[in-house]
């Protein structure tokens, strides 16, 4: 069982003489004004909570975009500043950009091409070249930031997502003795699908800068090597799983991210817990409900409408259930300067008011949608007094909501809804799987979970229970680590 102190001993023994750099574009910790005051927030990102535990146990330095109103009050000269600022345990180093830059690298390019390109949710992705050109800058400009930090040192590089497909090459262009891998954190789609991208082979190219990518599962590496094989110039081994392009030698591998169990089992142990439970109950009302839970950035992949659908089918079909269950959907804004996904936030509100008008009777409301940031004490408190928890994603590379649910459900109960079109389902089989497309069969497995008797949700709970907490975080990074070490430091 690999736990942070394992961890820990394996970077000691193995890495010591290494510096360790994450690179992302999401930042771990965000400083924003609010009137006067300055507050520091967690952002909702997978990515984030996946790789924040791995860095406060390794140290290092974790490159990444300064986005918060306040990000550069908090940092030095340098563009540092320690992290968590409650108890300081890794470098973040902020990475400036104007708005220019924001709007078409991360907005642009990245989200509204490679996200739709990646992501089968039947959202056309849109591709302009002042994109790409922007798109190109930034990745050397984070480059030349990973490169500042490194200055002689031997480092490990750790490349996060597709905002930066083009960095290792960028790096080992100039210091050819760093290590790099990346990890892709969304699917990566069929050969077909991604042919579409006029700047395909840039991206193939510069992912194939890297010593070790890395997918979640192993279909999304198939899709891979099959995009390289059919798409480009490359030798690609099916049997070990590499691609040889120029000399230069790339691991293809799966694997599949996950959290920290032992720290949100700890933490939903705390007091606190129990008193915003209380609050919870109290502002949606929800003494005596069967209450069930969506938690998700507000994106078109997430399959939040296709959620409100089958609840309203499901109530349509089960009078019965009318006064008595109530399902709470909290949502964080995200991306909102892109049309689609100002239309989607429309839409859930909509269809929430509209549910409501059709069911709602004296006090009850069969949904409630709240929409900001909310921390960790929120959501673990709703994860443990929810009956039932859904997950619907259209197509998700991994979703840490589902893992995140398990590791919370100390308690042993609980029962997860959960698309078969995640990542997570591939692990996670004591979930009712869903496809979230077939309203009427979501609506019915809604039912199902709510009707499941309390020694099938333990037993199937304690399964999930033991899988998340085997397979956690931990073993994540020490897997990547570990194949990391394989490849020989070589001195120019
Ligand atoms: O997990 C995929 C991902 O795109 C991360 O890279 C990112 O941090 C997260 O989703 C949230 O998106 P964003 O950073 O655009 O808010």
């Amino acid at each position: 069982m690999w736990t942070k102190e394992t961890l820990q001993s394996l970077i000691k023994e193995k890495m010591s003489d290494y510096l360790f750099i994450v690179v992302s574009n999401r930042e771990p910790y965000i400083h924003t004004y609010e009137g006067e005051e300055t507050k520091c927030i967690f952002p909702a990102s997978g990515m984030v909570t996946a790789l924040d535990p791995v860095m406060k146990s390794c140290g290092g330095v974790w490159v990444a975009h300064g986005s918060g109103s306040a990000d550069r009050e908090t940092v030095d000269e340098k563009g540092h500043v320690r992290v968590p600022p409650e108890d300081p345990r890794y470098t973040l180093r902020r990475v400036w950009l104007s708005k220019e830059e924001e709007n078409k690298y991360y907005y642009g390019f990245s989200n509204e091409g490679l996200w739709p390109l990646c992501h089968i949710a039947y959202t056309r992705p849109v591709f302009r070249r002042e994109d790409w050109e922007a798109y190109v800058a930034v990745n050397q400009k984070f480059a030349d930031a990973v490169l500042e930090e490194i200055g002689g040192r031997k480092a490990f590089v750790f490349i996060q997502d597709y905002h930066l497909a083009l960095i290792s090459r960028m790096i080992k262009e100039k210091n050819p003795n760093c290590i790099t891998a990346q990890f892709w954190h969304i699917p990566w789609p069929n050969r077909e699908a991604f042919r579409v991208c006029p700047w395909q082979d840039d991206i193939l190219h510069g992912m194939l800068g890297n010593d070790l990518l890395g997918f979640h599962i192993q279909y999304h590496c198939n899709n891979f090597l099959d995009t390289v094989d059919r798409g480009i110039e490359a030798k690609v081994d099916y049997e070990r799983f590499q691609v040889m392009r120029g000399g230069k030698t790339t691991l293809v591998k799966a694997f599949p991210i996950s959290v920290d169990y032992s720290d949100i089992a700890e933490q939903c142990g705390r007091p606190a817990i129990e008193a915003e439970t209380k609050r919870l109950i109290k502002e949606y009302d929800l003494r005596g409900q069967i209450v069930g839970f969506g938690a998700d950035r507000i994106d078109y992949t997430k399959g939040i409408p296709d959620r409100l659908r089958a609840i309203d089918i499901f109530f349509e079909k089960n009078p019965q259930y009318q006064g008595k269950v109530s399902f709470v959907q909290i949502g964080a804004l995200s991306r909102i300067h892109i049309p689609q996904y100002k239309e989607i936030n429309d839409e859930i509100t909509r269809m929430a008011v509209d549910i409501n008008y059709k069911y709602a009777t004296g006090h009850w409301k069969p949904v409630h949608v709240a929409k900001g940031h909310f921390g960790r004490l929120t959501l673990e408190a709703m994860y443990k007094l929810s009956r039932f928890c859904v997950v619907s994603s259209l197509h998700d590379g991994m979703n840490l909501v589902s893992k995140e649910f398990v590791a919370a459900r100390t308690d042993g109960d609980g029962v997860l809804i959960l698309s078969r079109f995640t990542g997570a389902s591939r692990e996670l089989t004591d979930a009712v799987a869903v496809n979230p497309y077939a309203a009427d069969d979501f609506a019915d497995a809604v039912k199902t979970a709510i009707e499941m008797p309390p020694e099938e949700r333990q037993k199937r709970m304690a399964r999930m229970r033991e899988t998340v907490a085997r397979n956690n975080i931990y073993r994540w990074a020490a897997k990547i680590i570990s194949e990391l070490l394989k490849f020989e430091f070589k001195e120019i």
